[in-house]
């Protein structure tokens, strides 16, 4: 009997920033941005947690593992977004990196938490 090594996925990003297109095998299981570090593309992250938004995706093909993507809304799930820090692989699957803050502004506003929006308060001087 030969030993079945255990099941892994071809893992494709577009990583838009740097212009390159790589794929990685990524164990079924496993993060997809751990992995993908590992074997030397370190991607765009920031809280590792699934809060931040920093390493969302958008899904060109195949389905991503959401259930701890505490940090994007249903909305955004819906319409094909990923957080891939959290997100582990469990088929072949095509993304694209995200324009930068794309999913936070979709989400929270484009000025929310910039320090220009002053809430409630009337500004006088126009
Ligand atoms: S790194 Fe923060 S959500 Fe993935």
């Amino acid at each position: 009997m030969t030993h079945t090594p255990s099941t892994s996925h071809p893992i494709t990003i577009h990583w838009r920033q740097q212009g390159r297109v790589i794929t990685h095998q990524v164990n079924e299981g496993e993060y997809i941005l751990q992995s993908f570090e590992r074997q030397g593309d370190p991607l765009p992250f920031s809280c590792r947690n699934g809060c931040c938004t920093a390493c969302a995706v958008r899904v060109l093909d195949g389905e991503i593992d959401q259930r701890e993507a505490l940090g994007l809304s249903r909305e955004l799930r819906e319409r094909g977004y990923g957080l891939l820090c959290v997100a582990r692989a469990t088929g072949p699957l095509v993304v694209e990196t995200q324009d930068e803050d794309e999913v936070y502004d979709l989400q929270f506003g484009r000025h929310f938490g910039r320090g220009r929006v002053r809430a409630g308060l009337p500004l006088d001087e126009e």
